[in-house]
């Protein structure tokens, strides 16, 4: 003889199951960031004006976690902290911990200011090399209103005014014979 089990406890035990499958697989959600502060500070090296591939830096240093990484203006994660290579401007940083938890923060970096020997260059062309070459002056196709300019004929300025000596005409003194040596020394960047 077949037997039946009475519909009723079918389904009571069919909503047994649901509840307690339901209760079983349930887990509270828990944001995992909800008691983590992360702070980032940063370091930044201003970019050097004039040169053909920017110099500038970011180093951004993250605390309240652990196993962070980072990254620039939403880009990948990397595992250093430092970002080279930067033109002048506005980036946002970001700070990743182990658990996914992030922070960001804006950083400007700018552009370095005039080196020493550059101003000393600077002076001398500005008080030197006159109409022939300033104020849209262009002879011998040099026109040496803009820094960049100068910083971009450094070479010719070093022959003409230091090798050669036959530029101005009217010379230079021995003293701005030698701070043109030693810009030249230096570098011969803007920032030197
Ligand atoms: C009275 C005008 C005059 C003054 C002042 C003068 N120059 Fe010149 N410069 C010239 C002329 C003209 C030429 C083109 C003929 C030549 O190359 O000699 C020239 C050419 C040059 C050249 C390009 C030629 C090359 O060899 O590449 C450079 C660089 C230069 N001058 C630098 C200077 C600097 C730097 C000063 C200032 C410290 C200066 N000059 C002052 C008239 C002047």
């Amino acid at each position: 003889m077949k037997k039946t089990i009475p519909v009723s406890i079918l389904l009571s035990s069919l909503m047994l199951t649901m509840f307690f499958g339901c209760k079983k697989t349930s887990t509270p959600a828990v944001d995992p960031c909800l008691n983590t502060t992360i702070t980032i500070t940063n370091s930044v090296t201003a970019t050097v004006p004039c040169e053909s591939t920017p110099s500038g830096s970011i180093t951004i240093t993250a605390s309240g976690s652990t196993g962070f990484t980072y990254n620039k203006n939403g880009g990948a994660y990397q595992s250093s902290n430092t970002f080279t290579g930067l033109a002048a401007g506005v980036y946002t940083m970001g700070a990743k911990d182990a658990n996914g938890c992030t922070k960001t923060q804006v950083v400007s970096v700018g552009n370095a200011t005039a080196g020493p020997n550059f101003t000393n260059v600077k002076s001398i062309v500005s008080s030197k090399c006159g109409n022939c070459h300033l104020n849209g002056g262009n002879d011998g196709s040099v026109n040496l209103d803009a820094d960049c300019s100068i910083v971009a004929k450094w070479d010719r300025i070093n022959v003409r005014c230091v090798s050669q000596g036959n530029m101005p005409p009217q010379g230079l003194t021995a003293t701005q014979k030698a701070q043109i040596t030693a810009w030249v020394n230096a570098g011969h960047k803007f920032s030197d």
